[in-house]
């Protein structure tokens, strides 16, 4: 009689031994909000007619670079434009693996023009790899590493051409993952990469679709599986160095789960860019050398 494993399921729960965690250093690419306004919507967090508070989006926004640097990680800065008030979510404009870039084409006009900042950026910054891209992908939005895979998002902005064009330029197996909620039109609003050496992930099923769903339970059985009041605060859109995981401060069903696996959360407030629809994540690239 063949052996029949269990399905996978998201249910699996935590590893049973917390492993022992260690940061290792980072380098991160931002960009100071100093031009952030919402002025027009491109995604449903988005309501121009609600106000921001500039100076406090500047603070929240300076508390995230001082907190990485505190930290012992790199923060490199971009110069924000003033025709590009979603600049500072600089995650979006480049994914580099191994010190090679692959630039961004974004999805909508409004933020065309900040792929050439960043393309920019990193020829002036002694990146000699710099693949200007074919189809539309917007960053680290819509791509996640691990030591396995690149997890690739499509279904709103970044185009499922794209992800066979990160194949080949990265010559890392792709996972395509369907997006389905419009409140998690980036992949980086629905999963978040906590150690990528092991493969550990958390993520909210309720973005995906069912065979994507399926794909993750597969591929983590044992992956942190985020509840919709978490996700709904953009709690996924976080950021781990191995150790510590900067999230936002109103997902606070993430925090004892993350503690279980031997994780440090640090609650951040970014509640002013939230309000553009991004968080944590969207502010952070990151320079993988
Ligand atoms: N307003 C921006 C947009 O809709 C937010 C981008 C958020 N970035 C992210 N990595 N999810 O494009």
């Amino acid at each position: 009689m063949p052996i029949r494993r269990p399905a996978a399921t998201p249910d699996a729960g935590a590893p049973r031994h917390t492993p022992s965690r260690r940061a290792t250093p980072r380098r991160y690419l931002m960009c100071a909000p100093d031009h952030f306004r919402v002025t027009y919507s491109i995604n449903p967090w988005m309501d121009p007619s609600k106000p921001v508070d500039l100076a406090l989006a500047r603070t929240q926004w300076e508390d995230l670079r001082d907190r990485y640097r505190a930290l012992g990680h790199t923060v490199e800065l971009l110069t924000p434009r003033p025709d590009l008030p979603d600049m500072v979510f600089a995650a979006n404009g480049a994914t580099v693996i191994g010190g090679r870039v692959l630039g961004a084409l974004f999805a909508y006009r409004e933020r065309y023009a900040e792929a050439e900042a960043h393309r920019h950026w990193f020829g002036a910054h002694g990146f000699t790899e710099i693949r200007e891209p074919e189809h539309v992908n917007e960053g680290e939005g819509d791509f996640a590493v691990t030591s396995s895979y690149l997890l690739a998002g499509r279904g709103f902005r970044s185009s499922p051409l794209s992800h066979g064009e990160a194949q080949e330029f990265f010559g890392r197996p792709v996972i395509g993952l369907d997006l389905v909620d419009p409140r998690y039109y980036h992949l980086d609003t629905a999963l978040c990469v906590l150690d990528e050496a092991g493969d550990e992930v958390m993520y909210y099923p309720g973005a995906f679709s069912a065979g994507s769903r399926s794909v993750l339970a597969r591929l983590f059985p044992h992956a942190l599986v985020a509840r919709e009041p978490d996700a709904a605060a953009l709690g996924l859109n976080a950021v781990s160095d191995g150790l510590h995981v900067l999230l936002p401060q109103a997902a606070t069903g993430l925090f004892d789960p993350l503690r279980e696996r031997g994780f440090d959360p640090v609650p951040m407030d970014l509640g002013e860019l939230l309000k553009g629809g991004g968080s944590v994540k969207c502010c952070t690239q990151e320079l993988r050398l």
